[in-house]
């Protein structure tokens, strides 16, 4: 097959693990038999520095054409002191309202050989292998009115938690569709206790789960995942929830494996070209130094195999080869134990890539 990918190294150490993935893309390319055509553009910092803006036009466009984006990670402290809609951070947040990427995917998966990078006990964690999907582009984080208000008897200041109930539909029937793919079971995670939005959130998991009888449906108060998700993380396939909700939850869940360095992320809206990409950041203290660990965003390129391009075998290869490189024991600084020799960003890719 013939692909398009929109490549965004950004800032930090962006274009270094991004050089990781394409290599790795290179690879699964020639295995396969496909074709991978790469247009680079610019977003975050390095666009404020040569255009002057976080989001060029340009870039906006080139995802739109495109059959898959992959990011690195924007920031660092040159921007730092830049007003609000002037941060590389914008740039992020525009690129994911620009391709309407509704869904946030987040798989957690504790890898057996980095057990003990957790702070959590083994048994815990042991198996873990987990989805969160979170809804990215409404909810209390997009509703409106969000504002300070001056009123007769003093200030006030109002958020507003609000959904079309299509987008609410969309999103759980995102969840359904990789429940299917994965463990067939979907938990429902909203405050139904006291919110209406998530009394109508339920209501609507209950009807599109008619379409999917195959897979189990589960609802839980957030506040009681939070707590399940340390106890028993186990319990879990594929989580769906609100966006405030979904963001505190995949930061809690992503600390079940330990390490930030591992976390691939995907963004998709089930037609148009999803976005992939790590969920650290930009590592200012590690850029340029050839010590990032690029397997989160080689992670993440597994991702894009498999959502976007739905190609499962190859998808399956880069995951199989991540886990091999790890069983047999090679690791970068940030998830080496005492006395483990470190390898630098470009060999630990070509020892995933001698593995795919
Ligand atoms: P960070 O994720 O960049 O770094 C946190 C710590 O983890 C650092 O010690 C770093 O060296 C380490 N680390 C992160 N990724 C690693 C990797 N692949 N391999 C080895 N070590 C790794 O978060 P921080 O320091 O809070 O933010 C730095 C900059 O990144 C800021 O400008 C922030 O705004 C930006 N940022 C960007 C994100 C994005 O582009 N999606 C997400 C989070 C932060
Ligand atoms: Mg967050």
């Amino acid at each position: 097959m013939n692909k398009i990918i929109t490549v965004l190294p950004g800032d930090g150490i962006g274009p270094e693990v991004i050089k990781a993935a394409q290599k790795v893309l290179d690879t699964v390319a020639e295995k396969f038999s496909h074709q991978f055509t790469y247009l680079n553009a610019k977003i975050g910092g390095v666009a404020i520095d040569e255009e002057g803006t976080p989001l060029p036009q340009e870039t906006i466009d080139l995802c739109k054409k495109s059959d898959g984006v992959l990011l690195g990670a924007v920031g660092g402290p040159k921007w730092d002191t830049l007003p609000g809609h002037m941060r590389p951070e914008r740039g992020l947040l525009g690129i994911r309202k620009a391709l309407e990427l509704y869904a946030n995917l987040r798989p957690v998966t504790a890898h057996k050989s980095l057990l003990d990078a957790s702070t959590l006990k083994k048994e815990v964690i042991e198996g873990v292998d987990l989805m969160i999907v979170r809804e990215l582009t409404g909810g209390l984080y997009f509703g409106q009115p969000q504002e300070r208000r001056q009123e007769n008897d003093g200030e006030s200041v109002v958020d507003t938690l609000y959904y079309k109930n299509y987008e609410i539909e969309r999103i759980i029937r995102q969840a359904f569709e990789l429940a299917r793919l994965r463990r067939k079971k979907v938990t429902s995670v909203d405050k139904a206790n006291v919110l209406e939005s998530s009394r109508v959130w339920r209501e609507i998991a209950i009807a599109v789960h008619a379409d999917y009888p195959d897979v189990e449906l589960e609802h839980m108060l957030v506040d009681n995942a939070a707590m399940q998700l340390i106890r028993d993380p186990k319990q879990f396939d594929v989580v769906v929830t609100e966006n405030m909700f979904g963001d505190i939850l995949s930061d809690e869940a992503s600390m079940l494996t330990g390490s930030l360095g591992m976390l691939p992320s995907a963004s998709i809206n089930g037609n148009g070209p999803g976005l992939y990409e790590p969920i650290h950041g930009s590592a200012p203290d590690i850029a340029g130094k050839n010590l990032a660990n690029p397997l989160a965003t080689i992670l993440s390129v597994a991702m894009l195999l498999r959502y976007s391009f739905l190609m499962q075998e190859e998808a399956d290869a880069v995951e199989t080869a991540v886990s091999k490189v790890l069983e047999a024991g090679y690791r970068t600084g940030d998830i080496a134990e005492k006395g483990q020799p470190v390898l630098s960003t470009e060999e630990m890719t070509e020892k995933v890539i001698e593995h795919i």
